[in-house]
């Protein structure tokens, strides 16, 4: 007898804490996530066309690296499970380095936004602890394009391309809940620069990992 009511105490005081620990999500609820993101390359690149023949500069390759910023993403609920969400960032701003023959070398930097569209699901939505995948579409803008002598005239094209990501929030109470989130963007451009009056080509292919820790609140 004792111990039915103490179970039935304790359930009825887990219940409760679930209850106010958390929400569910719910078809209509807007999710908004804002957090220090990091953008991580897996680049590699063709070489550098014309450079051999005039200059003797043979297998000229052109790397990207690492940056941090701030990422902020909102998320519609078009279903209880399904998601339509946007990535949105501050600048990040990278370093373009010299690679194969010019490994090393600095020759640039470079800022770029790489908005995102992506249609999630998340698989518990009722749940305190909500893991999520999604899958969409990336466009990114670069600008403020700098080039590093002895590199001149640096330009570098905006990408279309596929992303994939997978997240997770943990509710903290009834408003606010972390998020740890990571994409797979895939990045591509050409980048243009002139060395020694030499015009020249590269494909570079950026396709990041981008991880993003975040604090979110829901409406
Ligand atoms: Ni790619």
């Amino acid at each position: 007898m004792m111990m039915k009511k103490i179970t039935g105490t304790l359930l009825g005081m887990g219940a409760a804490l679930l209850a106010t620990a958390g929400w569910a999500l719910e078809a209509g609820d807007v999710l908004v996530r804002l957090g220090p993101a990091g953008v991580f390359p897996n680049d590699r690149s063709t070489e550098f066309n014309n450079l051999g023949p005039a200059l003797g500069i043979y297998g000229a390759k052109a790397g990207v690296g690492n940056a941090w910023s701030a990422g902020l993403t909102l998320a519609y609920m078009a279903t209880d499970n399904i998601g339509i969400e946007l990535v949105a960032a501050w600048p990040f701003k990278h370093t373009i380095r010299g690679d194969g023959a010019i490994n090393g070398i600095n020759i640039g930097d470079t800022k770029q936004l790489p908005p995102t569209l992506l249609a999630q699901y998340y698989f518990f939505p009722k749940g305190p602890v909500r893991p999520y995948i999604g899958a969409g579409i990336n466009y990114t803008i670069f600008f403020d394009t700098n080039a590093k002598s002895p590199v001149e005239n640096l330009d570098l094209t905006n990408s279309w391309g596929f992303a994939g990501e997978a997240g997770v929030d943990v509710d903290l109470n009834k408003d606010w809940f972390v998020n740890v989130s990571g994409w797979y963007m895939d990045i591509d451009t050409r980048a243009k620069a002139e060395v020694a009056g030499v015009t020249t080509k590269s494909q570079v292919n950026i396709d990041p990992w981008v991880f993003m820790f975040a604090i979110g609140t829901h409406f």
